[in-house]
């Protein structure tokens, strides 16, 4: 895929805690990277993460819609705000075919399992209920096919013996924030 080149706008769509958002924006500001996070959307008001970008001074709205109107008023947001990259982080809506065509720009999304294994919901559950001996996350290209992008970065965590899907999920979401703004200085060429 070709790189992006330039002063690269991100948009990150959110659905509440937002830790991973968090980590984007302190990653590019004390890395001073190519790529800033200059809007933020959310499909739920109550979403923490629209607190964090407020603080930070970046643009952010709620949009709580249902599909298609929420696409069609983020995508004039988006066009607004002159956006490059989209970044899913913890946005539960699944977005459609048209709303990506209509994207002229690379959507990616972090998932917290190791694609191409346990696409969807309650991925950690699955993986300790399959026995796996590491589970982890993985950062790929939105298509219209769920989960099922080109993987940019991917990274490992071991199951431990004694782990439920909440303590394992903490350790993955602690490797999630390294990764993902990694994953944006791969798509975004320094
Ligand atoms: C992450 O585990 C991500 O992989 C998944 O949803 C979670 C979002 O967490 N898609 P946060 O909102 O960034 O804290």
């Amino acid at each position: 895929m070709k790189k992006l080149t330039g002063n690269i706008n991100v948009c990150v769509f959110i659905s509440g805690r937002g830790s991973n958002l968090k980590e984007l924006i302190k990653y590019s500001k004390k890395n001073n990277t190519n790529w800033k996070v200059k809007l933020v959307i959310s499909n739920k008001k109550e979403a923490k993460g629209l607190v964090y970008a407020k603080k930070n001074k970046i643009f952010n709205y709620a949009i709580v819609k249902k599909m298609p109107q929420f696409e069609k008023k983020a995508l004039n947001y988006l066009k607004k705000n002159k956006i490059n990259l989209l970044c899913l982080a913890g946005f539960i809506k699944i977005l459609s075919k048209e709303f990506i065509q209509k994207c002229k720009f690379k959507i990616i999304n972090i998932h917290p399992s190791l694609l191409p294994k346990y696409k969807g919901l309650n991925t950690h559950e699955r993986a300790i209920k399959a026995g796996d001996k590491y589970s982890g996350s993985t950062v790929h290209y939105v298509t219209a096919k769920l989960d099922s992008g080109k993987k940019i970065i991917q990274t490992k965590v071991k199951v431990l013996k004694a782990d439920n899907p909440s303590s394992l999920a903490k350790r993955v979401l602690k490797a999630e924030h390294s990764i993902y703004p990694k994953a944006i200085d791969i798509v975004c060429e320094k």
